[in-house]
């Protein structure tokens, strides 16, 4: 019944899962259910959320929740700890502005999930909360690196002179998410000071002695900032690219990026659909290799490669032929089986066409049957993330009975 409105979407829907979410008659798992489809609803994940399978939500248009959240924030505050939890993340979601007390308090209680102190931050000071520069400042000195990057952008639009020698300092001996995020900051700054740290960054990037999983980083903000010297050492940078090598243009995402958001984009992401040909953990498509296991005999290099450059390396047992048929068809597709007889081709949709050899005219060798222009959709971080999720993928393959792979 939950799953219903929650598919339908209505506003009159979200209204009846509130009431769920703020029934204290109803066993709590069915009411942080209730809670987790609200803060989903309008931008509801296109995986299932039990079995991570795909399943988007069409047609679905986009409702006011803040007048129906709103309401029962007090009920959720007042149940047990995980609802109190989930319902901080609503009411910080949707800026209900009542709940500001519970949210500061929210931020600086170590005993709670990260992300949702985390979400309580941002969303005091999008609500314009009064003391928000204090419960900032006692972020920075979190045991928690997240909370310390979004403690250090708070400050940085509160009070930016004091922001400034923090931010330099992440930069230089924080986690990777600290010194990635204080960058980021860096860029929004309007201080004359922020640009000057990002100059001296720059320069050290042109003698090659930034770490690799922060120059991506300190490449965007250089460039956010529009400043003409910035610009130069960019160009600078850009020279010292090798320019025989097809990742020439991409070193700055070999390391660094987020696995999790690389998943993602391989599972969600409708524009490159790297799961409708590829298959990791059983699920997605055939057309390409299996990814499981390919972080183990694969470096970050050759995964990056075969994202952006995909003819330059086929994989074994992926090589393509385009043939003429003497009734002036021309077929393309894997070679997924051959007899001296007969030949089995997938095309590029996974469908199986079988080929009597003597119908050929004419044979060549193709290429990749992985899309050259997919790199035109991702952005450098997306990139990035996918090469970071990619090499994280370590297990041993089971050979399936049915498979025809590498038949030949
Ligand atoms: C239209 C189908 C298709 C799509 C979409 C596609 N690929 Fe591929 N991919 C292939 C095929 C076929 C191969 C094997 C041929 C080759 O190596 O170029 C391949 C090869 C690869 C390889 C090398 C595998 C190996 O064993 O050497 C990687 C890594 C890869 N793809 C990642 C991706 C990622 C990431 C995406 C999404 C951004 C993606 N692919 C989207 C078809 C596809």
């Amino acid at each position: 019944m939950l799953n219903a409105n929650f598919r339908r979407g209505t506003a009159e829907n979200a209204a009846t899962v509130a009431r769920i979410a703020a029934d204290s008659n109803v066993p709590e798992a069915l009411r942080l259910e209730a809670i987790e489809e609200l803060n989903q609803w309008n931008d509801p994940s296109p995986l299932d959320r039990v079995l991570g399978r795909w399943q988007p939500l069409e047609n679905r248009s986009p409702i006011e929740l803040t007048g129906i959240v709103g309401p029962i924030v007090p009920d959720l505050f007042q149940s047990s700890e995980k609802i109190k939890e989930a319902g901080t993340g609503l009411a910080a979601k949707y800026g209900i502005k009542a709940a500001a007390p519970q949210l500061a308090e929210m931020v600086v209680d170590t005993k709670r999930p990260v992300d949702v102190r985390v979400a309580s931050l941002n969303a005091l000071n999008k609500l314009g909360y009064a003391s928000i520069a204090d419960v900032a400042r006692t972020a920075i000195k979190d045991q928690q690196p997240a909370l310390r990057v979004t403690g250090r952008n708070v400050l940085a639009k509160h009070d930016p002179p004091a922001a400034l020698p923090a931010l330099e300092q992440a930069i230089q001996q924080g986690t990777t998410v600290e010194k990635q995020g204080a960058l980021a900051t860096l860029a929004e700054m309007p201080l004359p000071a922020a640009t000057e740290v990002l100059i001296r960054w720059m320069q050290q990037l042109v003698q090659q002695q930034v770490p690799a999983e922060i120059q991506l980083d300190l490449l965007k903000a250089a460039k956010a900032k529009q400043s003409p010297e910035l610009d130069q050492l960019i160009a600078r940078f850009n020279a010292t690219r090798p320019q025989d090598d097809p990742i020439g243009g991409y070193l700055e995402t070999l390391s660094g990026g987020n696995a999790e958001r690389g998943r993602e984009i391989f599972y969600g992401r409708s524009d490159t659909s790297c799961r409708r040909c590829h298959m990791i953990r059983n699920n997605g498509g055939e057309v390409g290799p299996d990814l499981s296991g390919i972080g183990i005999d694969k470096d970050r290099r050759y995964l990056l490669e075969a994202i952006v450059a995909p003819n330059k390396a086929i994989a074994k047992g992926f090589e393509t032929a385009v043939l003429a048929m003497l009734d002036g068809k021309v077929l393309v597709g894997i070679i997924r089986k051959e007899t001296d007889t007969e030949l089995e081709l997938m095309d590029a949709k996974g469908t199986v066409i079988r080929v009597v050899k003597a119908d050929i005219d004419e044979r060549a060798s193709g290429k990749s049957a992985m899309p050259e222009e997919i790199v035109k959709q991702l952005s450098k971080d997306d990139l990035r993330d996918l090469v970071e999720y990619l090499s994280q993928q370590k297990q041993k393959q089971k050979q399936k009975a049915t498979s025809t792979k590498h038949e030949r």
